[in-house]
C-alpha cells in the first residue's frame, strides 16, 4: 500500500505557500493512522521547477523549498520509526538545462566531450535551420531547441522529449550510468528504500533517431511504435540498475512504463530489471463493468508473464484525479468510492494518490494560475495537469485549509473544499475518509486478502464480481440494484438494503 506524495501539495510547514518535507513529517500521524506501508515522494530534489522537480539540477541534494538535505533525513528517520517507508522519484532520462552538465555542454561547443552526454545534432536543411529529426515533445512543439554557440552563431539542437528546461541524457555514454548510479547509492546510503523511475521506457534513443510516422502526442499515450520511447537497449540499462539495487537488499524499484503490449511491457519487470512497474489500464477505464473488468485481467494477465506482482492506480499527479474522470459531482465520488473497493481487493500493489482519501476532484483553474508547461508549449490549447494538484485541504472553513500558514498559496483552493477537509471528514463516519479508512484497516487485517488468483463470478452484464481469496468484490456500474452473493457483508460503498448493492457502488463479502 503506497501513499504518493506530491510535496508541493500535502502540507507546508513553513508557510510560503508550498508543500514541504517538514509538513510531510508534521502530518506522519495522519499517514500512520490511515495504514500506509510506503510514501512515494515526488522528486524533491535541486531543481528550477519548470516541471515541477521533474527538472533536476542536482540529483543528489533535496531543494531548499522543501526543506534541503536536512529535512529529508528527518522524514525518513520519523517515517522509519512508524514502519513507514520512503521511495523517491529519479529522473534518468533528462537533467534540467541548468545541471552543470548542462551549462558546460553549452559552454563547450560543438565536437566537445560535455556536449556528448546529452543528445546535440546538427540541424537539417539550409544553414541547418530545421531541427534534425521530426519529433515532438510529449508536452507540444518539437522536441528540439537550437542553441547559441558561444561565438554568438545561430548552432547545434538539443533534444528535449519534454519541456525545453528538460534536456535529454545520452545514455549512450558511460558516464551517464556512472552518475545515475552515483545518485541511487547516494540515497540507499542515506536509507530511501527505493525508487519511482521516471519515464523508465525513456532513456534509451533509436540508432539515427528516425522521424516518428505519427504525430498524434497526446500526453503520455502509449503509442508502441514511437521511436522516442521503449528501445530494446533499455532493457541493458535496467539491468544494469538492478545490479546497484539488488546490492540494498530489500529496496524496490517501480517504473513509469507507458507501454501498452503486454509481452513488451512486462520486459522491463523480468528477475534481472525492474521490481513494480505501472501499467496505467485501470486509470485509464472508464466507469463501465466490461471496461474495467478487462483492465483488471489485462493487468494480471501482464503482471503474470514474468511472475510480478501487479500495481494498481487510480489517480496520481498526471492522469488526474478519479471523482473527476467518472462524472464529477456526487456521481463521480459515488463511483471513485467504488472503485477504491475495487483496487484494494485485487492482489498486488496498490498506490493512494494524495487527496484521493478525501474524494478530492480535479479543479477548475483560470488560465492565469496554471503553472504546467504544457499549457503554455500546447499554444494554451492543453490545460494540463495541475487541476489535480491542488493543495490538500486539512482544516478550518476557509482557505487555505491548514495546508499553509500564507494565504498565498501555490495553485488557489476552491472553498467548497470546506467541506472536505481532514478534520470535517474525520468527525464523520459516513466520509469519504472514514470509508477509507476502513477498507484499509481491513485489507491490513483481514486473513480473507490473500492470494494472487483472480476469479470471476456470474454477474449482469453492468456488473462485476470477482474472488480473491476468501473476498468477494462486485461492482454495480448499471441503474438497477444488484443482488449480492449470499455472504457476510463486510463494507460497501452505499446502503446496502436487503442484499442489494445500488448503481455507482461496491462491496466487499466475505
Ligand atoms: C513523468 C512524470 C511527469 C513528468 C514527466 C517528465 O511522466 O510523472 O510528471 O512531467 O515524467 O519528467
Amino acid at each position: 500500500m503506497f501513499y504518493q506524495v506530491y510535496p508541493r501539495s500535502f502540507a507546508d510547514g513553513n508557510g510560503d505557500g508550498v508543500g514541504d518535507l517538514d509538513g510531510v513529517v508534521a502530518r506522519l500521524d495522519y499517514l500512520e493512522m490511515l495504514g500506509i506501508d510506503a510514501i512515494w515522494l515526488n522528486p524533491v530534489t535541486v531543481s528550477p521547477m519548470a516541471d515541477h522537480g521533474y527538472d533536476v539540477a542536482d540529483p543528489r541534494d533535496v531543494d531548499p523549498l522543501f526543506g534541503g538535505m536536512a529535512a529529508l533525513e528527518q522524514l525518513i528517520a520519523a517515517a522509519h520509526r512508524r514502519g513507514i517507508k520512503i521511495v523517491m522519484d529519479v529522473v534518468p532520462n533528462h537533467t534540467s538545462s541548468a545541471h552543470p552538465w548542462f551549462q558546460a555542454a553549452l559552454a563547450a561547443g560543438p565536437g566537445s566531450a560535455a556536449r556528448e552526454r546529452y543528445i546535440f545534432r546538427d540541424g537539417r536543411g539550409p544553414g541547418g535551420h530545421q531541427p534534425p529529426n521530426n519529433w515532438v515533445s510529449v508536452f507540444g512543439g518539437p522536441a528540439w531547441s537550437r542553441v547559441v554557440e558561444p561565438d554568438g552563431a545561430p548552432g547545434q539542437w538539443y533534444l528535449h522529449l519534454f519541456d525545453i528546461e528538460q534536456p535529454d541524457l545520452n545514455w549512450d555514454n558511460p558516464e551517464v550510468f556512472a552518475d545515475f548510479e552515483k545518485t541511487l547509492r547516494f540515497w540507499l546510503d542515506r536509507g530511501v528504500d527505493g525508487f519511482r523511475i521516471d519515464v523508465a521506457h525513456g532513456m534509451a534513443k533509436p540508432p539515427g533517431l528516425p522521424d516518428m510516422t505519427s504525430l498524434d502526442n497526446r500526453l503520455l499515450r502509449d503509442k508502441d511504435d514511437d521511436p522516442r520511447f521503449n528501445q530494446p537497449h533499455v532493457h541493458a540499462i535496467h539491468r544494469e540498475i538492478r545490479r546497484v539495487i539488488d546490492d540494498y537488499p530489500g529496496a524496490v524499484t517501480i517504473g513509469e512504463v507507458w507501454v501498452h503490449d503486454n509481452a513488451r511491457w512486462a520486459e522491463y519487470l523480468r528477475p534481472d530489471e525492474l521490481h513494480l512497474a505501472f501499467n496505467f489500464r485501470l486509470a485509464q477505464a472508464g466507469f463501465d463493468a466490461a471496461e474495467i473488468g478487462e483492465a483488471i485481467e489485462n493487468t494480471l494477465a501482464a503482471a503474470a508473464i514474468v511472475g510480478a506482482p501487479p500495481t494498481w492506480a487510480l489517480a496520481n499527479h498526471d492522469v488526474g484525479r478519479e471523482v473527476t474522470r467518472y462524472g464529477d459531482g456526487e456521481v463521480g465520488l459515488a463511483r471513485a468510492r467504488a472503485m477504491a473497493l475495487v483496487m484494494l481487493a485485487l492482489p498486488g500493489a496498490a498506490f493512494v494518490y494524495n487527496g484521493q482519501e478525501l474524494g478530492l476532484p480535479d479543479v477548475q483553474l483560470p488560465d492565469e494560475v496554471l503553472q504546467d508547461p504544457t499549457w503554455e508549449r500546447s499554444g494554451h490549447t492543453e490545460r494540463g495537469r495541475d487541476g489535480c494538484r491542488v493543495p490538500l485541504p486539512w482544516s478550518g472553513a476557509a482557505a487555505p485549509f491548514g495546508f499553509s500558514s500564507s494565504a498565498d498559496t501555490w495553485l488557489p483552493m476552491p472553498p467548497q473544499w470546506a467541506a472536505l477537509t481532514v478534520e470535517r471528514q474525520l468527525s464523520d463516519p459516513g466520509s469519504t475518509l472514514s470509508f477509507f479508512r476502513r477498507a484499509l484497516q481491513l485489507r491490513r487485517a483481514r486473513a480473507e486478502f490473500a492470494g494472487e488468483r483472480v476469479e470471476w463470478l456470474a454477474a449482469p452484464g453492468d456488473a462485476l464480481i470477482f474472488r480473491r481469496g476468501g473476498l468477494v468484490c462486485a461492482l454495480n456500474t448499471g441503474e438497477p440494484a444488484l443482488r449480492l452473493p449470499d455472504r457476510q457483508l463486510l463494507l460497501a460503498s452505499a446502503p446496502v438494503v436487503d442484499g442489494r448493492l445500488p448503481g455507482n457502488a461496491a462491496a466487499w463479502l466475505v
